[in-house]
């Protein structure tokens, strides 16, 4: 056969391939504009609004205006501003931990810490459906990996009274990004106290919505600040920007100030952006946003108890598909009703557990919850 050379001809099914190029699109609160019309937005991560709050706007553009856009290099060559200090003082305040470290992106954040953490003596314990950067960076590190069945404490417990590695690192995703269900942090915890064993938790999806300020799932369990515990979240998310942090205790911190290479080889981040995410966690504490959320939550709760939505009491509401061609025309259907709640698919989710993913904000009214509810019932 004729070898088609426009792509490696080792990548299997290019011209198949399943993720779509979505059109352009642009977003304005909870609408989200395509070329041709504007629909209702079920599909962003920006739980709160914080995107566009004004006060975080017009803190990024003040900021843009006086000191530029970019860095202009990492942080440890001359990218360095005053905004990244206080922004990790701030995110160190707000998750009870002794200090506190920015990175580009929570991608690079997670590849960059396990990479950072682990040697090939160590044993990493993950759950197996941690985001893919957690998973990238334990392959990076060449530690022992170890996948448990997902929210499985049994399994990891066998898994760790096996090892006999003397550097054990468990690590989880806190709010799982497309089930939206939850690691339970205490019982992590408490295998970490028993077996010697770190914990790497990324929040990404609970810090800002869940537990006390919306300090995450270590503030609702009472574990923040635990001497075993490393915790990883992004802007990205429910704080409406761009960038992740990590928190731990100040040993930990300093150790990856030397060894973090996805920030020592990086372009810092915008400074403005830094700034208008200590505005954005200021806006959490004083806000009724998180309120809000909940509020919508619990609506969107009581009008689909029906449905088959999986267990979520978080933003993230998948409602079970299983196949691709159920979730594309489920999606397409809502499409035409005005909605916009992407079909998620292999490889994101495992083979057979295609879903839509609702997700919820502050921003949304009651008639937008109540509508596409009344969509989901016409499925
Ligand atoms: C659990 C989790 N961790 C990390 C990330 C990556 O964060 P970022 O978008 O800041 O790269 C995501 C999503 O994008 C996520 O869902």
């Amino acid at each position: 056969m004729e070898r088609d050379n426009t792509a490696p001809h080792w990548w299997q099914n290019t011209a198949a391939h399943s993720r779509r190029r979505l059109p352009a699109t642009q977003q304005d609160g909870v609408h989200i504009n395509l070329a041709d019309r504007t629909l209702i937005n079920f599909s962003s991560n920006d739980y709160l609004g914080l995107r566009q709050h004004a006060s975080v706007i017009s803190t990024a553009t003040h900021y843009i205006t006086k000191h530029g856009l970019g860095s202009g290099a990492s942080r440890y060559i001359s990218g360095d501003d005053p905004a990244f200090a206080q922004l990790e003082r701030d995110c160190a305040e707000w998750k009870g931990a002794q200090a506190c470290l920015l990175v580009g992106s929570g991608m690079l954040g997670n590849i960059g810490l396990l990479q950072a953490l682990a040697t090939r003596h160590s044993d990493i314990f993950a759950d197996r459906l941690n985001h893919a950067s957690l998973l990238d960076g334990a392959r990076l590190s060449r530690a022992h990996l170890h996948r448990y069945a997902h929210r499985d404490m049994a399994a990891l417990e066998s898994l760790l009274q096996r090892s006999s590695s003397d550097q054990r690192i468990i690590v989880s995703d806190g709010v799982f990004s497309m089930d939206g269900d939850e690691a339970d942090v205490g019982a992590l915890i408490a295998l970490c106290e028993r077996y010697d064993a770190w914990l790497v938790l990324d929040d990404a999806h609970g810090n800002g919505c869940i537990g006390a300020q919306g300090a995450g799932l270590t503030a609702e369990a009472g574990v923040q600040g635990h001497s075993r515990l490393i915790e990883c979240g992004t802007f990205g998310k429910a704080l409406g920007g761009y960038g992740a942090f990590m928190v731990a205790s100040t040993a930990v911190i300093e150790g990856l100030i030397q060894r973090l290479r996805t920030a020592i080889y990086s372009t810092a981040l915008p400074p403005a952006m830094a700034k208008a995410m200590s505005v954005a966690l200021e806006a959490l504490r004083k806000t009724g946003l998180r309120q809000q959320l909940q509020g919508n939550i619990q609506s969107f709760l009581a009008l689909n108890q029906d449905l088959p939505l999986l267990p979520s009491r978080t933003p993230i509401q998948p409602l079970w598909m299983g196949t691709d061609e159920a979730a594309l025309h489920a999606s397409a259907q809502l499409r035409d009703a005005g909605f916009f709640v992407p079909a998620i698919r292999p490889p994101t989710v495992p083979q057979g557990a295609s879903r839509l993913r609702i997700t919820l904000s502050a921003l949304h009214t009651a008639a937008h919850i109540a509508a596409l509810s009344e969509a989901l019932h016409k499925l």
